[in-house]
């Protein structure tokens, strides 16, 4: 990257403009081209002209690639047509027989993906709750196939938070990989990398892209061997990101900083408003005091993002689709990290696959509500949420 080639230390909003390659070596275009092309003419036999085909290798791609390696702080970017897509093929590191510890609050496609299609070849998770050290130590004692453990912090939906720069020491006391699902905090405010972490995956369909615009994932590693075998399997599984969707990115990324920024001020507003609300009896919110891993999540984040759950008291008789039917800003959808405010419903929707029994023992209720907060004015979400609260009482 230009930027970095000068030695300067740069401000995260200067990255998220100007990361990666921030403009055409041909033209000096400002906005990355997009380089709709699935092949490349080649000069003479054995002599290409930096590319052969597209599914190896496309500039606007690249771009995008180098800027996520940018906002990690690591070597090498990888960019793929889903945050699944992403997790699917770092998975493709493992082997038969080899083991990987998974967060007990990973998103559901995880866990799916993990207990539906890899435990097929043999490669099997064992579940812990990565907040608790010793649980992970204890873990890695008894099997040693273990050779990954994967997690997110702050976890989905519940927010519990993970001690990362604690967990991977542990890792690499015991030569064990680690991945970080970083899709809830983004590079502006946690850099796992920078933390002792080997590979961080990200859902860049959410905040990365920021507009609920595009499907994508991207990983970034700080370790050339790692870079290698992981460009090796994305180009021979096919799980790229097209070029008009990594110049999506390229623009969602732009303005990250401003948008987190703004993110994270309504989110703080509007956990303060649900927690003085007598319908809603728990609150979880790594940005206030009283919620457990605050401290943690202060010592290895610039913020708390900007996803809340809560749950609404039973006394409060609340029929929650009710609820969710009758808010006007807010969208009851799937997904979360776009500018505009969504709100879900876990145990139907993100986490549905998820055996009933596992969830319940995770903690996630039918009463829990997931909710992104968007950047729109932070006093019309607390007003949309509490005349739909209004209607919803049975
Ligand atoms: C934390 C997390 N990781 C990964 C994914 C999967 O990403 P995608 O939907 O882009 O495939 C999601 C999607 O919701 C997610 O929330």
């Amino acid at each position: 990257m230009k930027t970095r080639n000068k030695g300067q230390t740069l401000g995260a909003d200067t990255v998220c403009v100007h990361g990666g390659i921030s403009e055409d070596k041909h033209t000096g275009a400002v906005s990355i081209p997009i380089y709709q092309s699935s092949t490349y003419r080649q000069l003479e036999m054995g002599k290409n002209q930096g590319y052969d085909y597209g599914r190896s290798g496309n500039p606007t791609r690249e771009a995008l690639e180098a800027l996520i390696a940018d906002l990690e702080e690591g070597t090498d970017g990888f960019a793929f047509a889903s945050g699944l897509a992403a997790i699917t093929t770092v998975l493709m590191l493992f082997k038969s027989g080899d083991k990987i510890i998974m967060g007990q609050d990973i998103y559901g496609g995880t866990f799916r993906i993990l207990t539906k299609i890899y435990n097929n070849f043999n490669i099997n998770c064992i579940i812990v709750d990565t907040s608790d050290l010793s649980a992970i130590k204890e873990a890695l004692a008894k099997d040693k196939s273990i050779k990954s453990i994967i997690m997110e912090s702050p976890a989905n939906p519940l927010l519990k938070i993970t001690d990362i720069k604690a967990v991977a020491e542990i890792a690499k006391a015991n030569n064990v990989l680690t991945i970080v699902d970083n899709t809830f905090m983004s590079p502006y405010l946690q850099k796992p990398l920078n933390l002792g972490v080997d590979i961080v995956i990200h859902s860049a369909t959410k905040y990365l892209g920021g507009h609920s615009d595009v499907i994508a994932g991207l990983v970034a590693v700080k370790n050339k061997d790692l870079a290698e075998k992981v460009k090796f399997y994305q180009n021979a599984a096919g799980t790229i990101l097209e070029p008009f969707d990594s110049w999506l990115l390229i623009r969602g990324i732009k303005t990250l900083s401003v948008r987190m920024d703004r993110h994270l001020q309504n989110a703080a507003f509007l956990a303060d408003f649900l927690k003085n609300l007598t319908e809603v009896s728990k609150i979880n919110y790594p940005g206030l005091k009283e919620f457990n891993g605050y401290e943690i999540n202060k010592k290895q984040s610039k913020g708390a993002g900007a996803v809340i759950s809560f749950e609404f008291d039973d006394k409060a008789k609340i029929n929650l689709n009710e609820f969710f039917k009758n808010l006007h800003i807010i969208a009851f959808a799937e997904s979360l990290g776009g500018v505009e405010s969504l709100i879900c419903h876990p145990a139907t929707m993100t986490h549905a696959s998820i055996p009933q029994e596992a969830r319940t023992k995770m903690g996630i209720t039918n009463n829990l509500v997931r909710f992104s907060v968007g950047i729109e004015t932070k006093e019309d979400l607390a007003d949309d949420l509490m005349q739909a609260i209004k209607k919803a009482r049975v």
